[in-house]
């Protein structure tokens, strides 16, 4: 039951065993995932979005993302808790870039950090790698340029897309990155950069090529209002359970079938007054 780490990572795409991601946002959620097993917790900037309430995750502030981080980190015991650098805290220059970097590890207790873009932030993340922070890398599709980019679209549909993308991820991985997220990627592309890299790549809506696998959580198990894209399987439909308890609980109060004898409390009873703990 060793921790996860880099090593690990590398490891794990030698010896071709899946790494498995999922997001967590809070502490309960980062609990169950590490219990069962999950190789890394990411507190994505996703959190703006399906626990937020934000339109995109343009909204998302490195102060949103310190406070999650945290909540997640003292849930994961084996896990590796990868946090998301929100919209431009790696843009403006080397020195933020590390500074914001550095209180995602200090404040938050990640242990690294994710941050989106190519060859463009590849002066940012030799620098934070530079201060001793493992830099997850993550092209294709990048949300926080969902304005530039007109929509969330497929990537990697044609070869100029395609040289694009290896560049990039080749780029990343001589800059120091650890592993690649491969978001909404073709699998004929997500699966040469794979064969391409040392490092492992993570897809998201990127095919059964790469070397592990990425989901939002809240898409998984049914836990957000919102469409899911098709590659986002369903594997709880936790808002259906949610709404059958809340619908339970609305009904039996207003029939006062709730509570019953065994909820409440008598002034004579023999029962001690500590409730737990
Ligand atoms: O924010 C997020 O959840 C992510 C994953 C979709 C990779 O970046
Ligand atoms: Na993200």
């Amino acid at each position: 039951n060793k921790r996860i780490t880099t090593h690990s990572f590398k490891k794990m795409k030698e010896d071709k065993e899946k790494i498995t991601i999922l997001t967590a946002y809070d502490y309960p959620t980062a609990n169950i995932l590490d219990d069962e097993g999950i190789d890394a917790l990411l507190v994505g900037d996703s959190l703006g979005m399906v626990v937020l309430g934000y339109e995109d995750t343009t909204q998302v502030t490195i102060e949103d993302m310190i406070h999650h981080i945290k909540a997640v980190s003292r849930g994961a015991k084996r896990s590796m808790v990868i946090g998301d650098m929100p919209f431009v805290s790696y843009h403006i220059s080397k020195e933020q870039s590390v500074i914001n970097a550095g209180r995602l590890i200090q404040e938050g207790q990640a242990k690294a950090v994710k941050l989106e873009g190519g060859k463009e932030i590849v002066e940012d993340v030799k620098a934070i790698a530079k201060a001793g922070i493992p830099v997850m890398g993550h092209i294709g599709l990048t949300p926080q340029s969902v304005h530039q980019l007109g929509g969330y679209f497929i990537q990697g549909k044609t070869k100029e897309q395609s040289d694009q993308l290896l560049e990039d991820a080749k780029a990343l991985e001589e800059a120091g990155a650890f592993a690649i997220v491969l978001e909404c990627v073709t699998e004929e592309v997500a699966e040469m950069i794979t064969n391409h890299l040392k490092i492992p790549t993570i897809g998201i809506g990127a095919g059964r090529k790469c070397d592990g696998q990425v989901l939002v959580t809240h898409d998984m198990i049914g836990f957000y209002h919102s469409k899911s894209p098709r590659f986002a399987k369903r594997y709880v439909d936790l808002h259906e359970q949610i709404r059958n308890g809340v619908h339970g609980y609305i009904k039996e109060v207003k029939e006062n079938r709730f509570p019953q004898e065994e909820h409440v409390f008598k002034m004579n009873s023999q029962e001690l007054d500590k409730l737990y703990g």
